[in-house]
């Protein structure tokens, strides 16, 4: 019996993904590296430093930083994602995921929160939702990162259930990755190609319906 929702927060509860996509261009430009949506893909998911590595090593510049220089730039991206971070209000819950946070703890589900982001708590106060959540991990507390099933792992233990009675939420490659590495039934949101690990795949959160999650990883 499905007890908890574990969620990834970017891209699955509001639309950052897009604001770590520009913030991450824009800084790979001025490095003279192109990258595009594709390329994106592989950086959801991923820590910000290394995000940044696959993003020198796409442009074949791995070797061109010190490492001080490296987390300068990490710095610089990140300083440009909090600014457009700031503009966030509750109306920029995807669709659907308010009534989906809302049933679920009309029905007494666990909620944590599994993402990658450091920014992740002052996003869910911006949206408003940190009440709704009975935890967050921590990502600075992970020994290793998505694939790596630590971060779902955790999420379970945080509501005090097994992960055969969590479902975990993701748009991240690696996301759905590191949910079937917990054994927990994965939820991808996004195209049936970039999602096709997932146990469950909806191509829009507006989809997300409590039912419908309840059902399918109950089969
Ligand atoms: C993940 C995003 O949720 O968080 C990644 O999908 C991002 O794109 C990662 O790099 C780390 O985020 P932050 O806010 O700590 O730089
Ligand atoms: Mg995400």
């Amino acid at each position: 019996m499905i007890k908890g929702l574990i969620f990834d927060l970017d891209g699955v509860i509001t639309d950052t993904a897009e604001y770590h996509y520009l913030a991450w261009k824009s800084l790979a430009k001025k490095m003279g590296i192109e990258m595009d949506r594709e390329f994106n893909e592989q950086l959801k998911g991923i820590s910000r430093m290394e995000s940044l590595d696959l993003i020198l090593k796409h442009g074949n510049k791995e070797n061109d930083y010190s490492e001080e220089e490296k987390i300068e730039l990490a710095t610089q991206k990140n300083e440009e994602y909090k600014e457009s971070i700031k503009q966030i209000t509750p109306n920029d819950l995807l669709p659907g995921i308010e009534q989906l946070l809302k049933d679920a703890k009309e029905k007494g589900l666990g909620m944590a929160l599994a993402s990658a982001s450091k920014n992740g708590p002052e996003i869910m106060k911006r949206l408003e939702i940190e009440d709704l959540f009975d935890g967050v991990v921590d990502p600075a507390s992970l020994s290793a990162g998505k694939p790596d099933p630590e971060i779902f792992v955790k999420g379970a233990e945080m509501l005090g259930l097994d992960v055969s009675e969590c479902v975990g939420l993701e748009d991240a490659e690696a996301g759905v990755e590191a949910i079937n590495g917990a054994g927990m039934f994965s939820v991808g949101v996004g195209s049936k190609d970039a999602m096709h690990k997932a146990d469950f795949i909806v191509e829009d959160t507006k989809d997300l319906t409590l039912d419908v999650i309840l059902e399918r990883a109950s089969k």
